[in-house]
């Protein structure tokens, strides 16, 4: 019988030998029954016969069993080491990133962030900001005209004219957003973005758009002496204007944004008494400000959606 109990091999085979063993019908049953009418010699032998055939089933059940949880762990076996599908961690776009390294440094600053529509009426693109039908200056910028005489805004100062029209006077904002002209190479893209500040109250001076771009410049290049020249130039929505230029790596000058104190006419055709309030504006390209800072060489590579290009460059 031990023999017998050694070879079964899986555990239900085990149960129905058990039970023609020890079950109700079963033979040891039987005979344990019958116990009471033998000697007391054939007693021992069968309590030992017994108890050695329990233990011989009891030692079968665990070693099938163990057996079974081995074979089952072995087929449920996960390999950690084999390579496995994998998605790319996300990141923001270069413009995304520099926009908010901007924002935080304007913000700072006391400037609101603000938008504007980017399909505009020549009103606020143009003749708001004292360039009226006809002026020489709208040929400064190769404007996209739309049949219904509106235009793809061309310049962030638009926001300028809606800011100061609807929130009034004092008012420090900069406007973020795309504009657009007609121009295509390595540093011109048609659609292009500028950021804009603007600052009007009673005593607004040249002095403070100096200090406020020449903090703004340290602080996004990250360059504890900032060097500015400031060139005369001309917008016809600042009087006087100019533009400025950055010492860049000790060596060149940059050129970096336009910027000036506002025209009285602007501040007239947004209902602001240019004798009572004065301020100053300055213009910049946020897709060149990103270029130079991240030291990319082709505008037109934000706007080719190519993931390999943002990684190579460190985004
Ligand atoms: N709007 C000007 C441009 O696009 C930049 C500018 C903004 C200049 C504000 C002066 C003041 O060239």
């Amino acid at each position: 019988m031990e023999q017998k109990i050694q070879e079964i091999n899986n555990l239900d085979e085990l149960a129905a030998l058990y039970a023609s063993v020890f079950g109700k019908n079963g033979t040891m049953t039987a005979r344990l029954k019958e116990m009471k009418n033998l000697d007391p010699d054939a007693r021992a032998a069968l309590n030992t016969e017994n108890t050695i055939l329990r233990d011989a089933f009891k030692t079968r059940q665990t070693e099938l069993e163990t057996a079974a949880l081995t074979a089952q762990l072995a087929a449920q076996r996960v390999d950690v080491t084999l390579p496995c599908a994998y998605e790319m961690r996300g990141a923001l776009h270069p413009l995304t990133q520099s926009l908010s390294e901007i924002s935080a440094i304007l913000e700072s600053f006391g400037y609101a962030l603000k938008t504007g529509p980017e399909i505009e009426d020549d009103w606020h693109n143009f003749t708001a900001l004292n360039t009226p039908a006809h002026h020489p200056a709208r040929d400064m910028q190769d404007t996209f005209f739309l049949e219904n005489g509106n235009v793809m805004r061309t310049q962030t100062s638009a926001i300028q004219i809606r800011s100061m029209q609807e929130d009034g006077v004092p008012i420090k904002i900069f406007g973020i957003g795309a504009t657009y002209r007609k121009e295509m190479d390595a540093t011109h893209s048609p659609m292009f973005h500028q950021i804009e500040g603007l600052y009007i109250d009673r005593d607004i001076t040249m002095r403070d758009l100096i200090a406020d771009v020449r903090e703004f410049l340290a602080r996004f290049f990250e360059i504890d002496n900032v060097e500015l020249r400031i060139r005369p130039s001309y917008f016809p929505f600042t009087e006087p204007s100019m533009e400025i230029d950055i010492k860049w790596h000790g060596d060149k000058w940059l050129e970096i944004m336009g910027a000036g104190m506002v025209h009285p006419n602007v501040l007239r055709n947004c209902g602001i008494d240019p004798d009572v309030y004065q301020g100053f504006a300055f213009g910049f390209g946020w897709d060149r400000l990103a270029m130079l800072k991240y030291g990319l060489d082709d505008i037109r590579k934000f706007y080719d959606g190519d993931v390999r290009w943002i990684r190579n460059n460190g985004f």
